[in-house]
């Protein structure tokens, strides 16, 4: 139903985990509104790639809910947060390598496929959606890392989700390809996909992000769209004179 304020797609709320002695996220709360990009920033072991396994159930939190789409996901496993519909991709690649492009992003649409025939044509679709068309037939260990990076999102999108969480899609790859995967994750969105996404690059994040959360030692210490994040004093001091060295 329509409102002025819609529900949030997804809602993490007070998660702590910790690793031994290391508390890797330390009480972070936010919010994702449907169709939205937030992006997750923040120096190396800030615990962003840990609230993604949060979210993504690879690890059960110390404390804390995760709600996605008005249901409380904390304690399903990673199989069935996919059927609920959430996607996501690793910061390192993990495709099958001695499969091809195509048979990788079958793997995904089976789920949604009663026949290999089915699976195959969907899985079409999705390698055209990421720009892979003429490597559909490669394997999947002879492409590149921004190659690699699209094969992610088609596997990912090939499940059908409403929320895709990407982990430093432009992580690793050559300055050329950056342009490209950012218009790719505008495609998703205009797909109707909601989006969290990890990512080091002010220049991406400004282009993507509607808001962004500045992450340190698992705390958000700023929260708010690229801009002002890029304004923030103890943001400036920690990270963006280094990031912005870097590019
Ligand atoms: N499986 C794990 N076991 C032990 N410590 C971990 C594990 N995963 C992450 N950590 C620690 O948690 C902190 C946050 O890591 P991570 O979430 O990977 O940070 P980021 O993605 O922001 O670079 C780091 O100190 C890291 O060493
Ligand atoms: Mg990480």
């Amino acid at each position: 139903m329509p409102s002025a304020t819609p529900e949030p797609l997804l809602k993490v709320d007070g998660i702590i985990m910790s690793f031994g002695g290391i508390v890797a996220v330390d009480d972070l709360s936010f919010s994702v509104a449907p169709g939205e990009i937030l992006a997750l920033m923040g120096p190396n072991g800030a615990g962003k790639t840990t609230t993604f396994h949060v979210i993504a159930g690879v690890h059960s939190p110390n404390a804390g809910r995760i709600i996605f789409d008005g249901q409380e996901i904390t304690s399903l496993k990673p199989d069935g947060r996919c059927r609920a519909g959430l996607a996501r991709t690793f910061q390192i690649t993990q495709p099958f390598h001695e499969l091809t492009v195509e048979e990788n992003v079958m793997v995904g649409a089976l789920a949604h496929n009663r026949t290999m025939a089915e699976a195959r044509v969907d899985a079409r679709r999705y390698v055209e959606m990421v720009g892979l068309a003429d490597r559909a037939d490669v394997l999947a260990k002879g492409l590149s890392t921004g190659q690699r990076k699209r094969l992610e999102m088609a596997r990912a999108m090939a499940t059908r989700p409403k929320l895709m969480l990407l982990d430093e899609v432009t992580g690793g790859v050559d300055q050329k390809s950056i342009p490209g995967l950012i218009a790719l994750v505008k495609r998703l969105r205009d797909e109707g996909l909601t989006l969290v996404i990890i990512e080091h690059n002010m220049r991406v994040i400004n282009e993507l992000a509607d808001r962004a959360i500045f992450m340190n030692r698992g705390v958000a210490m700023a929260e708010g769209t690229p801009a002002e994040i890029a304004a923030h004093p103890e943001v400036i001091d920690l990270y963006l004179g280094e990031a912005m060295e870097h590019g």
